[in-house]
């Protein structure tokens, strides 16, 4: 019975979904995302689907196309209707070239924060290894660099500064000396009008109230289920997903706290070395842990598609050694920028009062900013 259920219900809940309506839900050939209010398809639903300025074309290689007014086509890769956030990316993969005339102006969209990055133009027989040169920007004798650190950017006297640019960026770099080199990641823009956040938590859809209207209102209509399709679809999907991530929680807690706790033991195991392992395992140093408040004060950033970290840090969380994903909450110390999972740091900060990487290898901390 219980099987029959699982392989009916998508059966069922698709047509609740895609129910009849005059702008349904709609697709862009190879794209996995859907399209639906406030934005339309402009090709092939009325222009009263969607709001102005969220109209998207649907090209001839199946591609889901951002026209912004003042900067061009953009493709999209994906759209967070919950969050409301579109991520596009340039056709031609020269997104520091587009950004050197981006303009959002008379586009509904904006970017949630701005970065200044400098570029800079650098003969090409002179390597630098800390950058990578961005190719469709370089040619035989010059190569373009980029760089948010403009105390970086000056002190490199063999290069010319072509101009700096506020790029749009899903979160700031908080830290003045640290700099990212790194300008190949899709765009990330939001807005805020029309505003359906709470409406998409609530597991309904936002439209027009009707068709004279422009004011919105969340629909969860029981007839066409535009609204409970969903909502079914989420309660089964949460029903499924937040016991597995519990679970994994639970495990990664499990393990950097196993960690943190081995290595705060290291050395009272070498001193002793008939302890056993469950001595080891005790928390030894619990007394120079961090207050929670302490811990609590230390900056927290969830990180967005493009996983960017501020500071020193690469893309994998040195305590649990596993690579940090979109949406996931990393921790900074303010004394060096390192940062890692707020769940692995916080855990190893009750138990140690000093950074995992600096502690380990001190020279880390200024040497890389
Ligand atoms: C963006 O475009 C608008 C309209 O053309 C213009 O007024 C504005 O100055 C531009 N902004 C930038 C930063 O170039
Ligand atoms: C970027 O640079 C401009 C001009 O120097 C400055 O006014 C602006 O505040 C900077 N923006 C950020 C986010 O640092
Ligand atoms: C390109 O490189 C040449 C030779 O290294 C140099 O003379 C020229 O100024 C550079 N151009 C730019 C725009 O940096
Ligand atoms: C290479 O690019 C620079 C600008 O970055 C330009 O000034 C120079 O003329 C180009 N050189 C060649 C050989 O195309
Ligand atoms: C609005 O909807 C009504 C009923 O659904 C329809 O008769 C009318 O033509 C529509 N008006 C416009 C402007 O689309
Ligand atoms: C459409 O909605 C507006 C605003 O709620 C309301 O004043 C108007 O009467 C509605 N029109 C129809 C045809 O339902």
């Amino acid at each position: 019975m219980g099987v029959m259920k699982v392989l009916i219900l998508p059966f069922l809940l698709f047509p609740l979904i895609y129910a009849a309506d005059n702008c349904p839900t709609a697709k862009c050939g190879g794209n996995d995302f859907t399209i639906r209010f406030p934005f339309w398809l402009e090709r092939e639903q009325p222009r009263n689907c969607g709001y102005p300025g969220f109209n998207l074309i649907c090209n001839g290689q199946g591609m889901t196309v951002l026209n912004l007014p003042h900067s061009g086509d953009f493709f999209v890769r994906s759209i967070n209707y919950g969050e409301q956030v579109i991520q596009i990316y340039d056709p031609s993969n020269c997104l520091p070239g587009r950004l050197l005339d981006f303009n959002l102006s008379d586009s509904p969209f904006m970017a949630a924060y701005y970065q200044n990055y400098t570029l800079l133009s650098c003969p090409s027989d002179h390597t630098i290894s800390r950058f990578a040169a961005i190719d469709c920007l370089s040619n035989s004798t010059n190569k373009t660099l980029s760089t948010t650190s403009t105390r970086l950017a000056v002190s490199m006297t063999m290069c010319k500064v072509v101009v700096t640019l506020p790029v749009p960026v899903s979160w700031p770099n908080v830290y003045e000396d640290s700099f990212t080199s790194d300008l190949t990641d899709d765009l990330q823009l939001t807005w805020d009008v029309p505003n359906c956040e709470d409406c998409e938590a609530r597991g309904g859809m936002c439209d027009f109230k009707n068709n004279t209207s422009r004011e919105i209102s969340c629909f969860y209509n029981p007839e066409t289920g535009k609204g409970r399709g969903l909502q079914v679809f989420k309660i089964i999907t949460l029903s499924i997903v937040i016991p597995a991530i519990t679970a994994s929680i639970t495990i990664v807690c499990f393990i950097c706290l196993v960690d943190a706790r081995r290595q705060s033991g290291g050395i009272t195991t070498t001193l002793q070395n008939s302890t056993t392992a469950a001595v080891t395992l005790q928390p030894t140093s619990l007394a120079t842990g961090l207050e929670e408040s302490t811990i609590e004060s230390y900056a927290k950033v969830v990180l967005g598609e493009s996983r960017r970290l501020p500071g020193p840090n690469d893309i994998t969380c040195p305590i649990c050694l596993s690579d940090y994903r979109a949406k996931e909450t990393v921790r900074c110390i303010p004394e060096c920028e390192h940062c890692f999972h707020a769940d692995c740091i916080d855990e190893w900060l009750r138990l140690n009062g000093t950074c995992p990487v600096c502690r380990a290898s001190p020279s880390l901390v200024h040497g890389d900013s």
